[in-house]
This record gives structure tokens, C-alpha cells and sequence, in this order.
């Protein structure tokens, strides 16, 4: 896995502490924008509470638990900056469940625009170029191992 600057690392590390502890609203408006940006995205979320439009989805306890759990994958992310290559079989893993629920990899990259519109929101005035290039930086190091787990399951289903 590449090397983020620690420049990066102190832009995300401060920029993270900033929106709180409670990551769930910041999630919430992370989801709301990946699915104006891509609406059929809510059709991969099928739990017992239907996820037919964006306010049914937002208000299913199923989805704002899937909510939390990719803010806690960023928060792993986060806290694990100087090692993130100690994250590479949990990242493989949830690539490979992303393919088995029918997630496509171009999707991850929609979640990605989603996170930097939340981080603009959220940081107003500090969301700075460099600190849109530290997280770039950083999810890309995410993404580029779930993809690699995903194309993995994929392989595993071809066989
Ligand atoms: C378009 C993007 C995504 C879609 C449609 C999606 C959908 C899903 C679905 C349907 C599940 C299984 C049910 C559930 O646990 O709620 C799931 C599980 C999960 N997702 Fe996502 N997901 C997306 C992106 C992400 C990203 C970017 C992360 C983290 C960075 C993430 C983290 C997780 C985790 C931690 C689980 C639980 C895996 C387990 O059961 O061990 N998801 N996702």
C-alpha cells in the first residue's frame, strides 16, 4: 500500500477530530449526496424495511447501521495512518462482500465524492485543496484494496 505524506496525515487527522464524535449525521449526509449523485445505488439496499426512496432508506435502522459501519471503516482508516497496510485483509474481505451483495467497484468512487462533499459541508473554510488531496489520498489506499478483494470474490465465482 502507498505512503500518504504526513502532511496528509495531519490534514485528515485534524479534519476528522473536527466533525465530532458522533459520525452518523456526517454519514448521513454522505449517503444523501451518493445517492443524488447516483439514485439507483438505494436498490443494492434491500433490507426487511424497503429502501424504495431516499427518505424511506434514510429513516431504515438496517441502512443507518451500514451508515455506521462505513464511518467506522474510516475511522479505522484514520487511526490507522501510519500502518494502513495492517487494514489490507479486513479491506479484502469487505471488497469481496461488496461483490457478493452487487456492489460495482465505479461505485466506490461515487462514495468517494459523496465523502468530499460531506467533508466540504461539514469543514467549511478548512476544506482546503490539500486537504481534498490528503483524503483523495487516503480513500484511494481504501478503495484500491477493497477493489482488489472484490475482483478476488469475482474470480473465486467464475471458477
Ligand atoms: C455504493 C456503495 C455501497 C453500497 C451500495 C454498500 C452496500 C452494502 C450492503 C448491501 C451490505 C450488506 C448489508 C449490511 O451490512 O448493511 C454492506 C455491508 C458493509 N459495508 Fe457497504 N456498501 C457500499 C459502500 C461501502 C463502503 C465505501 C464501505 C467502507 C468504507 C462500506 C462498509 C461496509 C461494512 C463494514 C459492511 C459490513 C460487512 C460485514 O458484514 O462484515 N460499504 N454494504
Amino acid at each position: 500500500m502507498e505512503e500518504l505524506s504526513g502532511k496528509d496525515k495531519q490534514l485528515i487527522r485534524d479534519s476528522w477530530e473536527k466533525l465530532g464524535k458522533n459520525k452518523v449525521p456526517h454519514g448521513i449526509v454522505m449517503f444523501t449526496r451518493l445517492f443524488e449523485l447516483d439514485p439507483a445505488l438505494l436498490s443494492l439496499f434491500s433490507y426487511k424495511t424497503k429502501c424504495g426512496a431516499v427518505p424511506d432508506c434514510l429513516s431504515s435502522p438496517e441502512f443507518l447501521d451500514h451508515v455506521t459501519k462505513v464511518m467506522v471503516v474510516i475511522d479505522a482508516a484514520v487511526n490507522h495512518l501510519d500502518d494502513l497496510h495492517s487494514l489490507e485483509d479486513f479491506l479484502l474481505n469487505l471488497g469481496k462482500k461488496h461483490h457478493a451483495v452487487g456492489v460495482k467497484t465505479q461505485s466506490f468512487a461515487v462514495v468517494g465524492e459523496a465523502l468530499l462533499h460531506m467533508l466540504q459541508c461539514s469543514l467549511g473554510a478548512s476544506y482546503t485543496t490539500a486537504l481534498r488531496q490528503a483524503w483523495l489520498n487516503m480513500y484511494s489506499v481504501v478503495v484500491s484494496a477493497m477493489t482488489r478483494g472484490w475482483a478476488k470474490n469475482g474470480e473465486h465465482k467464475s471458477n
